[in-house]
């Protein structure tokens, strides 16, 4: 168990750190990206943008990711509710512009990011939007067109052939799938807008956020004990 969530490491020099992202989130993270892009890279090519595993190959990899997403994200949600975190994806108004004005305007300008993490607030108002459209939209079309073509099979004896085609459901999961890819571009652009390029990359992967100096008013902020 990883109990720290503020630590001061010895040395006047190296900055405060703040504990954000617990291990089974880490993995949760790294396991679905892996598999999104899996299914990015197999899905274009049965789509037919390119060649790259041959048609067989790249429906059979599609299909294994989808699977192995599907079991992840039990597990996720089952994490989520257990430890409460799913709070963290509830949307919010405020300061919804200034976020957008900063990522548009300060940024550039070398303003102080106004929103500064803390355990129990590690997104922003604006990465909230984008994470409930992902899970609202996104998701859901991604999901029921990549269902109903998966058990295509089984359509006339449900009677599903009856009131839908087939060229409706794969154009419905192409714009998902576009969608995803948009969604995934924003993101990683995003992630490279921290303190340095690679610093909420670095995060992700040691679950350790650096604070600077205008995030220090965060760690005044009582947290709870992470667990795991
Ligand atoms: C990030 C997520 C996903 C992306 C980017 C994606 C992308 C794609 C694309 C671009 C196609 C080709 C569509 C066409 O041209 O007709 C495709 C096909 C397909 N996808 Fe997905 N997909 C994703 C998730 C899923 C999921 C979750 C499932 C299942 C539950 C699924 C099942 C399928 C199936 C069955 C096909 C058709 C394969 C065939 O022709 O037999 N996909 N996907």
């Amino acid at each position: 168990m990883e109990h720290a969530t503020i630590a001061q490491p010895a040395g006047d020099t190296a900055p405060a750190r703040i504990y954000i992202y617990k291990r089974y989130e880490r993995f949760w993270h790294w396991s679905q990206a892996l598999l999104i892009i899996t299914m990015l890279i197999s899905g274009f090519e049965v789509h037919g943008s390119y060649a790259l595993l041959g048609f067989e190959p790249a429906v059979r990899l599609h299909t294994l990711a989808a699977w192995l997403l599907l079991i992840l994200w039990a597990f996720t949600i089952f994490w989520q509710f257990t430890t409460g975190e799913w709070r963290q994806y509830l949307p919010t108004h405020k300061r919804v512009m200034a976020m957008a004005t900063y990522y548009s305007w300060g940024m550039f300008r070398g303003e102080p990011n106004p929103f500064h993490k803390t355990v129990q607030k590690k997104h922003n108002p604006l990465q909230r939007l984008a994470y409930l459209g992902l899970l609202a939209m996104i998701s859901p079309l991604i999901w029921g067109s990549g269902l109903l073509y998966l058990f295509r099979a089984f359509w006339p004896s449900l009677g599903i052939d009856q009131w839908l085609t087939l060229a409706w459901v794969a154009w419905a999961h192409t714009a998902g799938a576009f969608l995803m890819l948009s969604f995934f571009i924003v993101h990683v652009y995003l992630t490279t807008t921290g303190h340095t390029p690679t610093a909420h990359i670095k995060s992700m992967v040691t679950g350790w956020e650096e604070l600077h100096d205008d995030d220090t008013h965060s760690a005044d902020t009582p947290s709870a004990t992470p667990q795991g």
